[in-house]
């Protein structure tokens, strides 16, 4: 049988890891608003133990650091080793977040030694999301709590639908993904969310939908701008995928489409595109349920 989440530990180690690392700074501006929301939820307090899945290059675990004071204690986990490399250099002197390169579908924790299990839009990679939450909830002490941020649908992320609709009838077209496997979208479907959070053992679940803009490249000119969210829709996100092995010719057309697109929306620094997430959260049960399965 094929290692769990092989696929994604090897693209987060590959093509995507290194797109976000060069990509770093404009993604947490792109993020933050939703990160914000979510730790807002998470609603911290000071010296509380915090589990950051799925942390990247570290933006959320440094702010929850720095809210749950020097007694408390935050680990970021990633499967990337890029981006826990970039976490480490990112980390201000005095923060107390720590980096664990592992899998948190098999991750060594420590068990009922953390007040909060939360994530950046870190956890809608998993082969197996309802195993993979199991294993973080037994990381939880009984009452402690879960809050996230992933994206809702495609159709209602104008920052990656609007550049996918306008190189559509330029590039040929490729399979979409099912819309449950394992990527940025797979938790769209909030009855699924839900779903995998009970099997995983999970109560008190809560599913709240984030509209939010979503700031797109940046430039000091509007032309800069645009030509700088053109760059980071081909370069991070399912675009990049879709265009890495198209010919030069058809490239050039399809970066001209997407061009178009943007510059038909508000332009403040940034190309204001539409966003829309899910903040979810829920609790490990002091009494976990009877007959709780570890599978989805
Ligand atoms: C969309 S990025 C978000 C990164 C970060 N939370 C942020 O907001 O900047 C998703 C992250 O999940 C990580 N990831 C994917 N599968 C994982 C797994 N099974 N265990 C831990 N991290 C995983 C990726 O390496 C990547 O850093």
């Amino acid at each position: 049988m094929a290692k769990q989440n092989a696929r994604q530990i090897a693209d987060w180690n590959g093509p995507s890891g290194e797109r976000w690392v060069v990509n770093q700074a404009r993604l947490d501006a792109m993020l933050a608003v939703f990160g914000q929301a979510a730790i807002e939820a998470a609603a911290p307090v000071k010296g509380e133990r915090v589990l950051d899945i799925g942390c990247g290059s570290g933006a959320s675990s440094f702010a929850l650091a720095s809210l749950v004071g020097a007694q408390g204690r935050v680990l970021g986990v990633d499967v990337s080793d890029s981006l826990i490399e970039r976490a480490r250099a990112l980390a201000p002197p005095d923060t107390t977040a720590r980096f664990q390169v592992a899998d948190a579908s098999s991750a060594k924790l420590p068990e009922g030694a953390f007040d909060i299990l939360f994530s950046r839009f870190g956890v809608m990679f998993f082969d197996d999301p309802a195993g993979t939450f199991a294993h973080m909830r037994r990381a939880l002490r009984p009452g402690g709590r879960v809050a996230f941020v992933c994206w809702r649908g495609v159709a209602e992320n104008g920052w990656v639908r609007l550049p996918m609709d306008a190189i559509k009838a330029i590039v040929p077209s490729t399979a979409s993904p099912h819309p449950e496997a394992p990527g940025p979208f797979s938790f769209g479907d909030q009855g699924r969310v839900a779903r995998i959070l009970t099997t995983a053992g999970f109560t008190e679940i809560a599913i709240a939908p984030l509209d939010a803009t979503v700031p797109f490249g940046e430039g000091e000119t509007r032309e800069a701008a645009i030509d700088d969210a053109v760059q980071l829709a081909v370069e991070a996100g399912p675009l990049s995928r879709v265009l890495a092995d198209q010919p030069n010719e058809l490239r050039t057309r399809a970066l001209a489409s997407i061009r178009a697109a943007f510059e038909g929306l508000t332009i403040e620094r940034s190309v204001m595109t539409d966003g829309a997430a899910w903040i979810v959260t829920a609790r490990n049960p002091f009494h976990p349920p009877q007959g709780v399965h570890h599978r989805e």
